[in-house]
């Protein structure tokens, strides 16, 4: 054979046949994946498909039951726990993984610490800290602790850590879950950079637009098996949902039920002011979606979290059917029928180390109590109806909840809070890291919800996803309600103008 010009290029790491069990339960079935150098390389798949499992399968986290991994053509056993990063290949996890007590400096260089004449040179490496995180435009303090650290900010440690690391494939599990769409586009900006420079990037994500702007080849995973390797130009998002769910889809979200004007306010806030939030007033009607949008950091969950008493209010009032709700009582809420679900489901949300049915019922334990005792026939009846509303899907029934798959984490999330039967629902971030598949039965759950006379709070980054559900949209800047967005005013364009601060709300 002689090698023309477009002669196929040798991955730089591919996987052949993998398998892979957890006990007795097989998630991977003889998948086959391969990176190219110098691209970007988009997998995609359902919650609980295998991705993160075969991630972490490159990247030696996990080791395969079956089949075998290939670095520049050859066989390799890599190294187990981060210690294939010496071979140039990172692994960025889906729920992050740095330590809590570290600084920013020592966790990007936890492992390959910088000495000088036989001491650490902490000055050298809080330069170069410094220097990634400016070029990743990146305002974190080199010297904060992790713990300290908001969310998104972590999230650009990771990344920050991957760069710094001169890597050669860098998998990224769902890095952009919880950045803005700022921190979105210098990330990619970073990734394109980098790519064009020879390294090579897996994007997971269940965001299939950015999979259309970002990658170059696409692979989709479905129930733990390959069903297609192609260029992403070759496709459009609504084909890459359909290679996953395998199914057509119908129409994402459901039609709108514009409540009566007439109806009964549930619940309303009147000058509620936080540290951050000042002077927020809005009404809830029985029956309504009300969206809140705005920019990452404008205040959202912070006002939602002291409407729901889980944070303190410095001024204003909250009440519910009209009476007035105390502040700063979270059990008092859920007992006047308010719920809230927060964005954080791994640090408030779930007990991680519990299995399923003692997270779902944590809330509502009091309903499974029969003559003084736990009626375990009870729970269970529970645990099944909310996994068929829910469609939680885990192979293994008495996994750990931290071991589930983080859409289905979402969904179990959600079962909990609805446990409850509250007839006030505050979601923050209904969707995060949720297939396109489930978003969809999420949207069309909550319009069922809306329709029974249940008022739903939906606060999401997703601009589709408030415009798609809400029929008033409130938008936020700075800690302050700035718009309020009714019928054919809602659009991507007006909450841009309102979330940006290019237009004042004209009446009060
Ligand atoms: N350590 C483990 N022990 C037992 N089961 C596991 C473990 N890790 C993953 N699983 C199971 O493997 C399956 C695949 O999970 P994985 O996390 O790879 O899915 P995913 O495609 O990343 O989904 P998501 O989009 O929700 O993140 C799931 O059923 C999950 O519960
Ligand atoms: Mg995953």
């Amino acid at each position: 054979m002689t090698l023309g010009g477009d002669a196929p290029r040798t991955a730089v790491l591919a996987a052949e046949r993998i398998s892979k069990s957890f006990g007795e339960v097989q998630v991977l079935f003889s998948v086959d994946f391969d990176v190219l150098p110098g691209e970007v390389h988009a997998l995609v798949g359902e919650n609980g498909a295998g991705k993160s499992t075969l991630v972490k399968i490159l990247s030696g986290f996990e080791n395969p039951t079956s089949g075998r991994l290939l670095l520049d053509g050859q066989p390799v056993t890599l190294p187990a726990n981060g210690a294939a990063e010496a071979l140039g290949i990172v692994l960025i996890h889906q729920e992050f993984n740095l330590a809590e007590n570290l600084t920013v400096t020592e966790s990007l260089y936890l492992g390959r610490e910088v000495t000088r004449f036989g001491v650490l040179d902490r000055r050298f490496m809080r330069a170069e800290t410094r220097r990634v995180l400016d070029q990743l435009g990146s305002h974190i303090d080199e010297d904060a602790l992790i713990s300290s650290l908001a969310v998104a900010d972590k999230q650009m440690v990771e990344i920050a850590k991957a760069i710094s690391r001169d890597a050669r494939v860098v998998f990224m599990d769902e890095p952009t879950a919880v950045l803005s769409r700022e921190e979105t586009d210098i990330l990619f900006d970073q990734v394109r950079k980098l790519r064009d420079a020879g390294t090579s990037f897996v994007f997971v994500s269940h965001k299939l637009d950015e999979v259309m702007e970002l990658t170059d080849r696409v692979t989709v995973l479905r129930d733990g098996q390959w069903i297609k390797t192609a260029p992403t130009s070759l496709l459009d998002g609504e084909a890459i949902a359909q290679l996953m769910v395998g199914r057509e889809l119908s129409s994402l979200y459901p039609t709108k039920h514009e409540p009566n004007v007439d109806e009964e306010v549930v619940m309303s806030v009147a000058g509620l002011s936080t540290g951050y939030v000042r002077d927020a007033s809005f009404e809830l009607r029985k029956g309504e979606v009300l969206g809140f949008s705005g920019l990452i950091g404008s205040g959202r969950s912070e006002l939602m979290e002291a409407v729901a008493g889980l944070r303190p209010r410095l001024a204003g009032e909250v009440r519910v059917k009209g009476q007035v709700l105390p502040p700063g009582d979270f059990r008092e809420a859920n007992r006047r029928g308010l719920a809230y679900m927060t964005k954080d489901r791994k640090g408030k949300g779930l007990l991680l180390g519990e299995g399923m049915t003692a997270n779902l019922t944590l809330q509502s334990i009091e309903r499974h109590v029969r003559h003084g005792y736990l009626d375990p026939a009870s729970e269970a009846n529970a645990m099944a109806r909310a996994k068929r509303r829910f469609d939680i899907r885990v192979r293994d029934e008495k996994v750990r909840v931290g071991r589930m798959s983080g859409g289905n984490q979402q969904k179990l999330l959600l079962a909990k809070i609805m446990e409850t039967e509250p007839e006030i629902i505050i979601i923050d971030e209904p969707t995060r890291g949720i297939d396109v598949g489930t978003k969809q039965q999420i949207y069309h759950f909550i319009a069922a919800l809306a329709r029974e006379g249940r008022s739903i709070i939906v606060v999401s980054s997703e601009m589709p996803e408030v415009i798609g559900l809400c029929t008033r949209v409130a938008v936020m800047r700075e800690g302050r309600m700035v718009g309020m967005l009714e019928g054919e005013e809602i659009s991507e364009q007006m909450i841009m103008r309102y979330a940006a601060g290019l237009r004042r709300q004209a009446s009060a």
